[in-house]
């Protein structure tokens, strides 16, 4: 397993949730679930599954019991919190990379929650995972991705916007976060730091590489997936070019 995929999940397992237990992307999952409403029992794969967050909405959403659900993840640390999650719940775990190789299936649904497909590193990685996705889809099966597109600020003389350090509330502390947003490389990398005491300072790196909606498109079908539908929200708000957030639904291409 490369370290680079790995990073992100050790850096931040021991927070995680904690510091994500409020994200209000529920409605990502209910979106799925009602775009397969007719169906009795699903076979379900999560890139990026984590410590079990939206996991844990999904089977809620759909029902303990009806669905095959796996979740890949690159980070040992993540998945060691899946494995201890409360309320427990049936999955089938696998330490990987989604740009390498994912389980076999076949899957009705494939999915990848809030800007999770942005930690991958560049076009080749996406292409990979894209085409993996393509590969592991059911006869009728859909790809979900709920992504949130950094816009640029207009300024003159850099294609850098620096933003920070600026004190945001995570979880029960008060951190320093600051970031840097590079329009032309199309990467966002930043840092939280948690002062836990004078002589325990705790930094907690990230980075994300996004593209846009089309550009993906573009990628998407390069590698066998077409996109049927974007919308804004989980509520079916219709989405257009200057909204940030993207929630897309992609078929393998005919
Ligand atoms: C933002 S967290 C999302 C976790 C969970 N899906 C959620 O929404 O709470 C991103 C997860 O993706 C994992 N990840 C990052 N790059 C990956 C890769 N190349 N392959 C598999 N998992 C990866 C990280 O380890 C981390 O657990």
């Amino acid at each position: 397993m490369g370290t680079d995929a790995a990073r992100y999940g050790e850096v931040f397992a021991p927070v995680y949730d904690e510091w994500y237990a409020d994200l209000d992307d529920a409605d990502f999952i209910d979106y799925i679930a009602a775009c397969r409403r007719g169906d009795e029992s699903l076979r379900v794969l999560e890139l990026g599954v984590g410590t079990g967050r939206l996991a844990e909405s999904f089977v809620t959403a759909r029902g303990h019991g009806r669905d095959d659900y796996v979740g890949i993840d690159s980070s040992i640390s993540m998945l060691e919190r899946l494995t201890h999650r409360e309320p427990s719940i049936s999955i089938t775990a696998v330490h990987g990379d989604m740009a390498v190789v994912l389980p076999d299936g076949p899957f009705d649904v494939v999915f990848c929650g809030y800007n999770t497909i942005f930690n991958l590193p560049d076009d080749a990685a996406l292409a990979m995972c894209l085409q993996e996705v393509a590969r592991v889809l059911a006869d009728g099966g859909e790809f979900f991705v709920d992504a949130a597109i950094p816009f640029g600020h207009e300024e003159a003389d850099s294609n850098t916007t620096n933003s920070g350090p600026l004190a945001v509330t995570r979880g029960r502390h008060t951190v320093l976060s600051s970031s840097a947003h590079d329009e032309r490389s199309q990467t966002v990398s930043g840092e939280f730091v948690h002062f836990a005491s004078p002589t325990d300072v705790r930094r907690y790196p990230w980075s994300i590489r996004y593209w846009t909606a089309e550009q993906f498109d573009v990628i998407a079908l390069r590698n066998g997936l077409t996109c049927v539908e974007r919308v804004a929200d989980g509520n079916g708000t219709p989405w257009a070019p200057h909204i940030s957030r993207h929630i897309s639904r992609f078929r393998v291409a005919t």
